[in-house]
């Protein structure tokens, strides 16, 4: 059996990329190393707990003697590396965690990868360390178009909705330009991975991904909080007015691009990864009421009044703008969802799934994963 480590499991992005190697690869024992931050939810892999190719260790990845200790124990070939401090907001508030957790920590688990496959006699042979990164370490793109114009790719996820608000695009050779604590330290580990490349011949990839959306998201983001909000009849505060843009990926078309660049992605090289889907945050939230008030059975329009316009974010990004042509051109990826299929799917998830979202609300699901933890 081929063990690889998942690190960040218990999170959004992660659990969506758990859940689907560990059904579509019976024959590969995944390893999700989590240390169940604010963020970590045990809830979000409950249909696959049982499964007996999947094994969860409560661990931090600055942990670096317990990152070999596992590396050794399992016999570790690859590892797909998603666990971070991952809100702008809370990085603006506390950077430090941020360096903590997404530099010291990215590096403590290259060294104990490196450690552990320098010691074997194949060497690097088979191995594989994937960073999973985030366009936002490009920094911000002017928004020169802001009614927006025809956008220059075509994909089926895009047909309908065609928007560019600029005539730039973060490509693979944008040079970094982060602007915020979260940015920088992701940026930071970027250059770490490449390094540990250079250096050492680790076999790496990184990849960078525009804001994904979908099931399982922690309710301080933008979807998850509105939608939440929207039920609730409680404000939805809007960044500045709302002019901010920003390309969306439905985040299992993020873990099928993780999949395939995992088994078929070329080493040392990047790839980005968008859903050619440019969205203002104002037009945005607009979808996302009409369409919790139409699955509501509310009246067309009825929760706009919700929407409560607050002082901007510092430092606040204009706009993101991926180009992810290279992944399209050379492994044949792209987004399998029109957004507001994508959009629809969302909502209703989070509308059926109300006890996952007041489990964590209310904070009852610390004690869950207490729980979980010591049965264990
Ligand atoms: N959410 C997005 O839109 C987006 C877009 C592009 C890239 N990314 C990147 O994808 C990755 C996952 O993002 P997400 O939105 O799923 O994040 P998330 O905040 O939902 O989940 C992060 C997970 O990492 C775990 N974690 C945090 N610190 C840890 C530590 N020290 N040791 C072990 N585990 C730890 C948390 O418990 C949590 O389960 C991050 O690296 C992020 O930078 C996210």
């Amino acid at each position: 059996m081929k063990s690889i480590i998942i690190t960040g499991g218990a999170g959004f992005i992660g659990s969506h990329v758990v859940r689907l190697f560990v059904t579509k690869y019976p024959e590969y024992r995944v390893i999700n190393v989590d240390k169940l931050t604010y963020a970590g939810n045990l809830a979000n892999l409950k249909d696959i707990e049982g499964r007996p190719n999947y094994l969860f260790v409560r661990a931090d990845i600055c942990d670096y003697e317990a990152m070999l200790a596992l590396m050794r124990e399992h016999a570790v070939s690859g590892v797909i590396h998603l666990a971070a401090e991952s809100h702008v907001d809370r990085s603006i508030k506390d950077p430090f965690t941020f360096a903590r957790t997404n530099v010291l920590g990215t590096l403590s688990l290259l060294q104990a990868a490196k450690v552990y496959w320098e010691s074997l006699p194949e060497g690097y042979d088979g191995k594989l360390f994937y960073h999973i990164s985030t366009d936002e370490v490009y920094g911000a793109l002017e928004l020169t178009n802001p009614e927006g114009i025809e956008s220059p790719f075509t994909t089926r996820a895009s047909s309908e909705h065609h928007h560019a608000y600029g005539t730039e695009f973060f490509r693979e050779c944008t040079k970094y330009n982060p602007h915020s604590p979260y940015s920088a330290s992701k940026a930071s580990s970027d250059h770490f991975v490449r390094a540990f490349h250079d250096t050492y011949g680790m076999p790496t990839v990184v990849t960078n991904c525009s804001n994904n959306y979908g099931p399982y998201q922690f309710p301080e983001k933008l979807i998850p909080l509105f939608i939440n909000n929207i039920r609730h009849r409680k404000p939805l505060p809007v960044y500045g007015k709302g002019e901010n843009v920003r390309d969306w990926l439905y985040v299992e078309d993020h873990a099928r691009a993780i999949d395939l660049i995992f088994h078929k992605g070329k080493t040392a090289d990047t790839y980005n990864i968008g859903g050619f889907n440019e969205w203002k945050n104002i037009d945005l939230i607009r979808v996302v009421i009409n369409t919790v008030d139409r699955l509501l059975g509310r009246r067309e329009d009825e929760d706009m009044d919700l929407i409560t316009y607050v002082t901007d974010r510092v430092g606040h990004d204009k706009r993101y703008a991926i180009d992810s042509t290279k992944l399209q051109k050379e492994l044949g990826w792209e987004p399998s969802l029109q957004f507001e299929e994508g959009i629809e799917k969302t909502v209703r998830w989070y509308l059926d799934n109300q006890e996952w979202m007041d489990n964590i609300t209310s904070g009852d699901y610390e004690k869950y994963y207490e729980e979980m933890y010591e049965k264990r």
